[in-house]
């Protein structure tokens, strides 16, 4: 239901609203007729500006009661909540790694954060060939440090169940993610459609694999029972913006609890595709570094983070510190473990994360840098069995170094 406060601001409409937030005013500057407002849209699900003054920049974000792109797809207006709700959840871990919360609107679902003018979206930014050697390791320590505080590792159960409960009910975007992820694709469903007629066989493959049935059903149930932590939810290249020596992770709206694997999965998923997808050598070089990079500083991070609250005795309730603070060596088990079956689950996502891309709803953009329709083509089947291989036999499960090495080999 609409509330009825609620409308859709026309630039028109956002000046004046901003004009009435002092804050927001003083930080633009000057008065409401020097403002530039530019929409930069280029996602799904809502309308987003930026706006420019004398003084500076900010970001404005509404919900539609729609999709943007398929008005007839009608959808409730509260997703920008959960996207102002997760920054305030993770922006105190993660400050220099997201965007400030400069304000929002609970009756028109809008938002208003810094504007990181000037930076590009990794994905557009990869696509052209660029280089951003710092990015992956960012992201790393994104998900370490948005994950472990958000846990019942770092967490009394209280704190982090009365932290975790309000995500849980992000229903409409975890819907989108349960259909459009982790169920459509492996079903003849009217939104999924592919580069045909090039792929039919790979994805007439895919789904009368009961193996790679067997692991989607077991992933989906990974996805909404394993509540380790609150999850960003839509980790993707699309959803992060960079700059030289700057990595700023944007939209949490389809924030959740869920297993920590989903988040590294989806964007190793994402490099997985951009690297099938670069025309050259180079780019390849930089996709694989990238993997390394990311996985690498994300276990260092999270493993440091938990052996300091433990060392403190400031752990949570899960591997609670009395049992492990005197006893470094259990302490390294059992957090080996742990980073290995997220090591697991982010394999296992990053397949399902390449196979709704490919074959699903939404697909991501990657493969346009290839111009040549039959080299798409080959690509899009490459990495396609790829992730199939991945699912199908649950009792060989690489480690993220092995599957470099594998993505490397197919791909050459
Ligand atoms: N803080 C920001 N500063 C500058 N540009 C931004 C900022 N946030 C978003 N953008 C631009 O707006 C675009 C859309 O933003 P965003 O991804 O949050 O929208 P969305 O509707 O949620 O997209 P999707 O459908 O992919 O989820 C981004 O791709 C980026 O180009
Ligand atoms: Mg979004």
């Amino acid at each position: 239901m609409i509330r009825p406060a609620y409308r859709t601001l026309d630039p028109a409409g956002i000046r004046a609203f901003l004009a009435a937030q002092p804050a927001l005013a003083e930080r633009l500057g000057g008065s409401r007729a020097d403002w530039r407002v530019r929409e930069v849209s280029d996602g799904n699900l809502n309308n987003v500006f930026l706006i420019d003054g004398p003084a500076g920049g900010v970001c404005f974000k509404q919900s539609l009661p729609h999709v943007r792109v398929d008005p007839d797809w009608k959808m409730p207006l509260d997703r920008t909540t959960f996207e102002a709700a997760y920054l305030r959840a993770v922006r105190p871990h993660v400050s220099d790694l997201t965007t400030e919360l400069l304000h929002f609107d609970p009756d028109l679902f809008a938002l208003v954060v810094e504007s990181l003018d000037g930076h590009v979206v990794l994905r557009h930014g990869l696509m052209q060939g660029g280089d951003w050697p710092e990015a992956a390791a960012a992201i790393g320590r994104f998900v370490a440090r948005a994950t472990f505080p958000t846990s019942p590792l770092a967490l009394p159960f209280e704190q982090a169940s009365a932290l975790l409960a309000p995500f849980a009910r992000n229903h409409t975007l975890t819907r989108i993610t349960v259909d459009l992820v982790l169920t459509d694709p492996y079903h003849a469903h009217p939104r999924n459609h592919w580069l045909s007629p090039e792929l039919d066989a790979t994805v007439a493959d895919l789904r009368a694999d009961p193996a790679v049935r067997r692991r989607a059903g077991h992933m989906q149930a990974r996805f909404l029972t394993c509540r380790q932590a609150l999850l960003h939810g839509d980790l993707h290249t699309g959803s992060i913006m960079v700059a030289a020596h700057d990595t700023r992770v944007i939209d949490g709206e389809f924030a959740l609890p869920g297993p920590i694997g989903f988040d590294c999965g989806l964007f190793v998923g994402n490099l997985l595709m951009h690297l099938f997808a670069t025309p050259t050598p180079e780019g390849r070089t930089r996709a694989l570094r990238d993997i390394a990079q990311f996985w690498t500083h994300f276990r260092r991070d999270f493993i440091t983070l938990w052996t300091d609250a433990v060392t403190r005795g400031r752990s949570g309730d899960a591997y609670a510190a009395p049992l492990f603070r005197d006893d470094p060596a259990s302490l390294r088990q059992v957090q080996d473990q742990f980073l290995a079956d997220i090591e697991a689950d982010t394999i296992a996502f990053a397949a399902l994360e390449i196979i709704r891309r490919l074959t699903g709803y939404a697909h991501v953009a990657d493969f346009d840098a290839l111009p040549d329709r039959t080299v798409r083509a080959a690509r899009q089947q490459a990495v396609l069995r790829l992730a199939r291989d991945l699912l199908a036999d649950p009792t060989h499960i690489p480690t993220i170094a092995a599957l470099s090495a594998l993505a490397a080999a197919r791909v050459a």
